[in-house]
């Protein structure tokens, strides 16, 4: 399908799906227990709106956001990140999952994993919509994707291009950028 506002590649109700899927995942890995969320803005926020309502009403859930900018050249293997804004509650000794939007290189996965483990949670896992081939810079597992896409620069669903098109309703590749 075509439209002036890209071709869609992911469906509204392809991901309505997947993320239930996802969250019955949590509910089940989580059960007895419970979890934090951590929200990597901005473009996790409606990714993890959803997720953390597919989570079983059972598993107390804590929910916080970390903001984060990448410096530097990111064909280097090391890179940095800024942190823009930082957690407001302690992980120490919680059940701790990263949501991201989608994992490209894996620099920004990489440094920010690295981070809230130093901060000494009881478990570290990870939890991105989208996957990119080339994600080698962060060396760990992806514990839930909700999905691999070809390495296209995508918007809609929380993602931007240039701070727009956040509030598509399904991810779509843009046709001119
Ligand atoms: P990485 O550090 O290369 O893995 O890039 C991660 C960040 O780059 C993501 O959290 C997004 O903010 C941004 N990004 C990477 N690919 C895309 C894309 O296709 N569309 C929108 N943002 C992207
Ligand atoms: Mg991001």
């Amino acid at each position: 399908m075509k439209t002036v506002m890209g071709t869609v590649l992911i469906t509204e109700e392809e991901i309505r799906r997947r993320i239930g899927e996802i969250g019955r995942q949590i509910s089940k890995d989580y059960a007895g227990g419970a979890v934090t969320l951590v929200g990597i803005l901005k473009g996790s926020f409606i990714f993890l709106a959803d997720v953390i309502r597919a989570i079983s009403p059972e598993i107390p859930v804590e929910v916080d956001f970390m903001a984060v900018s990448s410096y530097g050249d990111a064909t280097k293997t090391s890179g940095t990140v800024h942190i823009e804004k930082d957690l407001g509650i302690s992980i120490e000794g919680k059940d701790v999952i990263i949501v991201e939007d989608i994992v490209d290189s894996g620099l920004t996965l990489f440094h920010v994993y690295n981070i809230l483990s130093a901060r000494g949670p009881r478990s570290l896992h990870v939890a991105a919509l989208l996957e990119k081939p080339g994600n080698s810079k962060y060396e760990g597992t992806l514990d839930y994707v909700g999905f691999k896409i070809p390495n296209k620069f995508v918007v809609g669903f929380g993602l931007d291009y240039a701070q727009r098109y956040r509030n598509l309703p399904d991810i779509r590749v843009l046709d001119e950028i």
